[in-house]
């Protein structure tokens, strides 16, 4: 299995999509809400076009800058590989961000 953290986004999905590409029959995509942003159309889609392939594809709620529930994750799942494509878009002035914004973006980069 092939996990793909923040694989119910945009990169995360182009990221799974490649996998099967090569080869993979089953993935695993994980994100802190277990499904796809409302509104997100295009990850709706990609996610729709690998759940219509002949290969294993689970969805799962974690949140990767957990330790523990990553800990979790690692045992209950046979995992042979790992994409960590999750992350926290946020556009603000480098000169501008203060602690709140930056713990936000830089707190699942830690896996
Ligand atoms: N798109 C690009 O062209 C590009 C290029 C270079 C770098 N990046 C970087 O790659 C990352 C992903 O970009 P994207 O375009 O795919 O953004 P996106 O569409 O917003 O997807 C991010 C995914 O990560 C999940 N996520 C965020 N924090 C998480 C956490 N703590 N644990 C588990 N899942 C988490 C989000 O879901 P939840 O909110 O439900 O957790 C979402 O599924 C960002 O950090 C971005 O800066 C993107």
């Amino acid at each position: 299995m092939q996990l793909v953290t923040g694989g119910l986004g945009g990169l995360g999905l182009q990221a799974a999509t490649a996998l099967v590409d090569s080869g993979a029959q089953s993935l695993l995509l994980v994100s802190r809400r277990g499904h796809v942003a409302q509104g997100d159309e295009m990850s709706k889609g990609n996610l729709e076009a690998l759940q219509s392939l002949d290969i294993t594809v689970g969805t799962c709620a974690c949140d990767v800058a957990q330790t523990d529930a990553v800990a979790d994750l690692l045992v209950h799942n046979c995992v042979g590989g790992i994409v960590h494509a999750a992350g926290v878009i946020d556009f603000v002035e480098l000169k501008a961000v203060g602690p709140g914004p930056f713990f936000s973006v830089s707190r699942c980069l830690k896996l």
